[in-house]
């Protein structure tokens, strides 16, 4: 199966993407979080795309085309794959369209009011896992693996607003391109995590493959 999740910053792809990985046995390819490893181990990849993300601005699509494909051409994806944050341009998302089908693009709906309350509001752990203070009563570490949660660099009000002008303006019409190919179904992502996460699962159905 592959899935694409597509959704403004602060949606919940992130969130989602872990839970739907786990139930369905996909690889979780997270563009934002290849970039922010590259970044944490100072590669060349890293520092090209800091500069970019630190302005809420997209990385190239040469750049990023490039990165996922090498990332989907490993072994971990031939079981099928769960994509978060690609494509977000329509360049990026043709030049998918060349490379294969996807058998479901998944949009997570969110007004923008309230997309700037989460990602203010986020933490974040370097294993994946993502939090918000409002559900964390004080703790600064990960219940998955005890390491020390941190904030997002792109996470300030400036920056959120900027993410947010750009998804409105890069990503959007995306919605229009999968909606033209019969596969994109829309969540309400103003719902709780798990009653968003039942929602996808009501639309997956059984499908493990
Ligand atoms: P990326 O890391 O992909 O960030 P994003 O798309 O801006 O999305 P976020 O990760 O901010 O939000 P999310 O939807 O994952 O929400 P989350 O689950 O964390 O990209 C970062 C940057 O990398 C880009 O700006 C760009 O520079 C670059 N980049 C990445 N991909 C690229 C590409 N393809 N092309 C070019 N550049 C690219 O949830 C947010 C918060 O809300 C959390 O605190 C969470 O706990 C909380 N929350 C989640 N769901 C709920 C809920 N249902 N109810 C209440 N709270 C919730
Ligand atoms: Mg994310
Ligand atoms: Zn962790």
């Amino acid at each position: 199966m592959r899935i694409v999740l597509l959704g403004p910053p602060g949606a919940g792809k992130g969130t989602q993407a872990v839970k739907i990985a786990q139930a369905y046995g996909l690889a979780h390819v997270s563009t934002g979080d290849i970039f922010r490893k590259n970044l944490r181990e100072k590669t060349a990849l890293g520092k090209l795309a800091q500069s970019y993300m630190d302005k809420g601005q997209l990385v190239p699509d040469d750049v990023t085309i490039s990165m996922v494909e090498d990332r989907l051409a490993q072994e971990d994806c031939a079981k099928g794959f769960l994509l978060d944050g690609f494509p977000r341009t329509l360049a990026q998302a043709k030049a998918f369209d060349d490379k294969m089908n996807v058998d479901m693009v998944i949009e997570i709906e969110v007004p923008d009011e309230l997309l700037v309350t989460r990602m203010s509001g986020r933490r974040m752990c370097k294993c994946g896992a993502t939090y918000h203070v409002s559900m964390l009563a004080g703790k600064t570490t990960c219940e998955k693996c005890g390491s020390a949660l941190y904030q997002r660099d792109d996470d300030h009000e400036a920056t959120v607003k900027k993410r947010l002008d750009v998804y409105h303006r890069e990503t959007e019409p995306l919605v229009a391109h999968y909606a033209a190919q019969g596969v994109l179904v829309t969540i309400d992502g103003t719902q709780g995590i798990d009653k968003v996460f039942a929602d996808i699962q009501a639309v997956l159905g059984d499908a493990r493959k």
